[in-house]
């Protein structure tokens, strides 16, 4: 039996299909996921989850229509503004990884004064994946690594040199939507993560899903390697 996880990140998909499913514009999924996300990161804080980690915008999803991008754009800038008191209130500390420099600059300002203002934030790291991509990550950390003229290049340094130093490895990965796969999320960083996959779709997503996510986990047995034997005998 696992212990909870410390760190939980998940893949927020199915948006568009909800919207589409109710007869609504896009967008409106992805409001509606906005609230479901909020929702989210309360039941990790009443479940004392210390790390969360939200795949909130691909460097993919750059190639969507100009239309739906603006309007995620403006969503996301919203979201921080009117959450921003909240998040201090509740000691969430918020922190992005992903290319920011390509965020427009009204949502780049609103991110860069939530973090500094929840800098002190001690009961759950909020981390939102923004314009991220894993490759692209890695790309920058290796460039980042060269420059510096380092030259004996370990997993350890890597791991130091990527969008995501301050972090441990999620332990739990969620992927809503019934799709199976990754879309460059956190490639190096997911080496050892329990996968868990459900068909529900973001927007329908709430505390007791989050509670069947945790209760699978929490029956895995997480071996990185070895035999169930030697986990015995390393628990005593
Ligand atoms: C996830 O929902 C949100 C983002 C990728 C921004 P989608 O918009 O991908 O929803 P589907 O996959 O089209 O249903
Ligand atoms: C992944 O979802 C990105 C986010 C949830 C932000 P996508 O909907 O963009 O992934 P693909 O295109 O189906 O792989
Ligand atoms: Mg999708």
């Amino acid at each position: 039996v696992n212990p909870h996880p410390q760190h939980i990140a998940i893949i927020m998909d199915g948006n568009g299909r909800w919207a589409e499913y109710h007869e609504l514009p896009r967008i409106e999924g992805h409001r509606r996921g906005a609230e479901v996300s909020e929702d989210i990161i309360n039941a990790c804080i009443d479940r004392r989850v210390p790390y969360l980690t939200l795949y909130a915008f691909s460097e993919e999803n750059w190639n969507r229509p100009s239309d739906e991008v603006e309007a995620l754009m403006e969503l996301l800038g919203l979201y921080l503004t009117s959450k921003r008191q909240k998040m201090i209130h509740e000691g969430i500390r918020f922190q992005t990884i992903g290319d920011v420099n390509r965020l427009s600059p009204f949502v780049r300002e609103e991110v860069e004064r939530t973090k500094e203002l929840t800098q002190q934030g001690s009961n759950l790291t909020l981390t939102m994946a923004l314009s991220y991509g894993s490759r692209q990550e890695i790309a920058r950390a290796f460039q980042e690594l060269i420059k510096r003229g380092v030259k004996n290049i370990t997993p350890e340094i890597l791991s130091q040199a990527l969008d995501t130093r301050d972090l441990p490895d999620p332990d739990l990965l969620i992927r809503t939507s019934g799709e199976y796969r990754i879309s460059n999320f956190l490639l190096w960083q997911l080496a050892y993560t329990e996968l868990y996959f459900t068909e529900t779709l973001w927007p329908d997503f709430n505390a007791y899903e989050l509670d069947k996510a945790l209760d699978a986990f929490s029956k895995r047995e997480r071996r990185f390697g070895m035999t169930s034997e030697q986990l015995r005998e390393l628990v005593g």
